[in-house]
């Protein structure tokens, strides 16, 4: 069986990510975030694409070396074309581009999305990977996503939101709390010691398996306001229960549209991905789905969860076993279908 070492590139947002994959196996994943970002309490596309530009060739010579491996080994070289931030994508793309012309191996335009999906396919020792079909269901600060995966390459999104992302929802509300950029990991620590029913909250009123998340962003601000003006210092003394109720709820949402999804297809295989993903309670609620409703239910590693590049590395390699090359003139997307 013969070796296919492909290098991955990844700069759809604010992280600059570089991966070498030995077929389906990680050796290297490295990933530059962004810190310049936290004092504007979200992602400012022009710093981060100066940002991509600083980072790229060190991340890329980083990655390298922790594989072990020389770039005139690579067999490969795989990017995202999209979607994402124009000026981020960029960087990446141009890189790659001129990496696979100056060596002379064959390029690979990945989805972002796809990259989220088939990364549950990282052979990786303690991770099952899903069978075919299965639904992934990736959650982000930039995605909120129901997909019906019948194989590695035909994919249906059959859901998504029309808004915010389930991640915008965390750290818009982490915002309103005074909690720092990004507030999901801080909402999921402090509901931990929370009462969730302590505050109802509604939940949005959206047909089918589309999400709509701006409404609660709005809700949490006008309750907490109003709160505040009985008590100043409301947030201080409820903070706690304010995140378990708002994690709950949003726990509700997902839970209800990808029931939803499994009752409309019948497929009771699950594989969630994206940065939400680690939040604890919604690890809880999918894994109790396994014993209560006999789904089966995939979380991969967490480092191939958030953005990476070996995500998109995956997708490369199976690009390359089914002859998927693009040529230099393939660019990148801001927005692009999957
Ligand atoms: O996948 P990711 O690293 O980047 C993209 O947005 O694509 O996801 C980051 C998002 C942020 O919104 C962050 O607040 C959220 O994932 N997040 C969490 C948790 N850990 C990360 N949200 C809730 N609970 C967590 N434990
Ligand atoms: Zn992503």
């Amino acid at each position: 069986e013969s070796t296919v070492f492909t290098l991955a590139i990844e700069s759809s947002c604010d992280d600059t990510s570089a991966a070498v994959l030995q077929n389906d196996k990680v050796l290297s994943n490295v990933v530059a975030g962004q810190k310049i970002h936290e004092q504007y309490g979200g992602v400012v596309p022009e710093l981060a694409s100066r940002a991509h530009q600083q980072n790229i060739v060190p991340v890329v010579e980083l990655a390298l070396r922790n594989a072990g491996i020389t770039k005139n080994q690579l067999n490969a070289v795989a990017f995202t074309q999209g979607p994402g931030l124009l000026g981020s994508l960029l960087v990446g793309s141009s890189f790659a581009k001129s990496l696979s012309a100056a060596l002379q191996i064959p390029l690979f335009a990945v989805h972002h999305m796809h990259g989220h999906i088939l990364a549950h396919f990282i052979d990786e020792a303690g991770f099952d990977k899903p069978t075919f079909p299965f639904l992934a269901v990736t959650i982000s600060g930039g995605h909120t996503q129901i997909v019906r995966v019948d194989s590695h390459f035909s994919m249906t999104v059959i859901g998504e939101t029309t808004d915010d992302a389930v991640g915008e929802a965390f750290d818009k509300t982490a915002k309103i709390l005074g909690l720092p950029y990004p507030g999901g990991p801080l909402i999921d620590k402090y509901a931990a010691e929370g009462n969730s029913k302590a505050f109802a909250f509604t939940k949005p009123k959206i047909s089918g398996l589309d999400f709509s998340f701006s409404g609660l962003k709005t809700q949490i601000l006008y309750f907490i306001r109003k709160k505040q003006v009985e008590n100043p210092n409301f947030i201080e003394e409820h903070l706690a229960d304010i995140c378990a109720s708002v994690q709950q709820t949003i726990i509700d949402i997902l839970m209800d549209k990808i029931t939803l999804a499994v009752a409309e297809t019948g497929i009771t295989q699950v594989a969630i991905g994206g940065g939400v993903s680690a939040n604890s309670g919604i690890r809880k609620a999918l894994k109790a789905t396994e014993s209560e409703r006999g789904w089966k239910t995939y979380i991969p590693k967490f480092e191939y969860t958030t953005d990476n590049a070996a995500m998109i590395g995956i997708v490369g390699y199976y690009q390359y076993l089914s002859d998927m090359q693009v040529n230099q003139n393939v660019v990148a997307k801001a927005r692009i279908q999957m």
